[in-house]
């Protein structure tokens, strides 16, 4: 079989991985890989590279994806043209199967493919937001938010000598997993989500509380999603998947400037942003996204398309892709409890 590899939207570490993993297990069963270059972008305008073993062999501790990746979206309002274009050149490369790499966006255009024109496709889920559903985990999360990690724990050196308040933005969209997760292993004294709207009140109460009980500073974590209603006219630019821009406004800034009005302390913020997608995939995302590459070929093998390969339990399993890009996973009540039973 002839099968087309390409990783669309935002990259994170575990891209590379994956693609190994792919072409590694697809050897076994003799399958010819071609790399689809830039995401969706590479089947509007058929740009390809040869992809084999000597290709992907030394590239398990690389971030980034070799492959290039864009948010192209084919089936965009007006992109009739686009997607005509992916048509013809699945049937010019003769491809016999795409396996996407992707998060909800890049992965809702394979489903679409598959479930609307019959185009074989299998998903293979990466992104750094963890919010896409089917799947426990999604590679990209782990190195992101250890990335997350390591920002607060050298924030909190500077906020204890300084006596201030440090907050930190990081990444995840809609999504407040990454928040959650450096906030509760970084000991953070609050985290905002986009899972529920910032109360200042309550944010400022409980600081107060703990400078009140002689903890001279305060660390906060702010997900870059947090709905702030004072921050709404800012939010303009859109992607073609219709997605704010949130790297045009800084809730880090907004919740710092607030903390000073409201008491008075020393505030500053750091945004993690685009540092949180580089670097070396942690040994979870090099092994997740190896299996779940592997995976991949496997249903391509089955012939079972429309499928993503997904980490449930510790099992890595097909999961239907439409059902897995239709639903946003994010950090549940239950979750959210838990996190502000760490406010002491
Ligand atoms: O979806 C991954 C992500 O890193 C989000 O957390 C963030 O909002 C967005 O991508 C940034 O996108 P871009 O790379 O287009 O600025």
């Amino acid at each position: 079989m002839k099968v087309g590899i390409l990783t669309g939207g935002g990259d994170c570490p575990g891209l590379n991985p994956a693609i190994r993993g792919v072409v590694y297990r697809g050897m076994d069963f003799g399958f010819e890989f071609v790399g689809i270059e830039e995401g969706w972008r590479g089947l509007v305008k058929g740009m390809y590279r040869p992809l084999g073993l000597s290709d992907v062999e030394e590239i398990i501790y690389q971030g980034g994806t070799m492959l290039g990746s864009s948010r192209t979206n084919p089936f965009k309002k007006g992109g009739e043209k686009d997607l005509e274009a992916v048509l013809e050149n699945i049937k010019a490369a003769k491809f016999d199967a795409i396996v996407a790499l992707g998060g909800e966006d890049t992965l809702g255009v394979a489903a679409k493919l598959y479930s609307q024109y019959g185009v074989p496709t299998v998903g293979v889920p990466k992104t750094m937001d963890n919010d896409l559903s089917g799947t426990d985990f999604t590679f990209g999360f782990d190195t992101a938010a250890s990335v997350g990690l390591d920002a607060i724990d050298r924030l909190r050196d500077t906020a204890r000598s300084h006596r201030r308040v440090m907050v930190l933005e990081v990444m995840g969209r809609h999504a407040g997993w990454v928040a959650w997760y450096v906030g509760v292993a970084g000991g953070a004294d609050w985290v905002t989500l986009p899972e529920e709207p910032l109360d200042v009140d309550a944010m400022i109460a409980h600081l107060s509380a703990v400078r009140a009980r002689g903890k001279k500073y305060g660390l906060v974590v702010c997900s870059e999603g947090t709905e702030l209603p004072a921050l709404l006219g800012a939010e303009k630019a859109v992607d073609d998947f219709g997605h704010v821009k949130l790297s045009d406004r800084s809730v880090g800034e907004f919740v710092a400037s607030t903390i000073t009005e409201k008491t008075g302390w020393e505030s500053r913020h750091a945004v993690v942003g685009h540092v949180h997608r580089g670097g070396s995939p942690t040994l979870f995302d090099r092994v997740l996204g190896m299996r779940v590459g592997m995976k991949a070929a496997e249903l391509v093998q089955q012939k079972q398309f429309g499928q993503m390969a997904a980490l449930v339990g510790t099992e890595v399993k097909g999961v239907d892709i439409v059902a897995a890009t239709s639903v946003l996973k994010i950090v549940p009540p239950e979750l959210i409890e838990l996190m502000k039973t760490t406010f002491k």
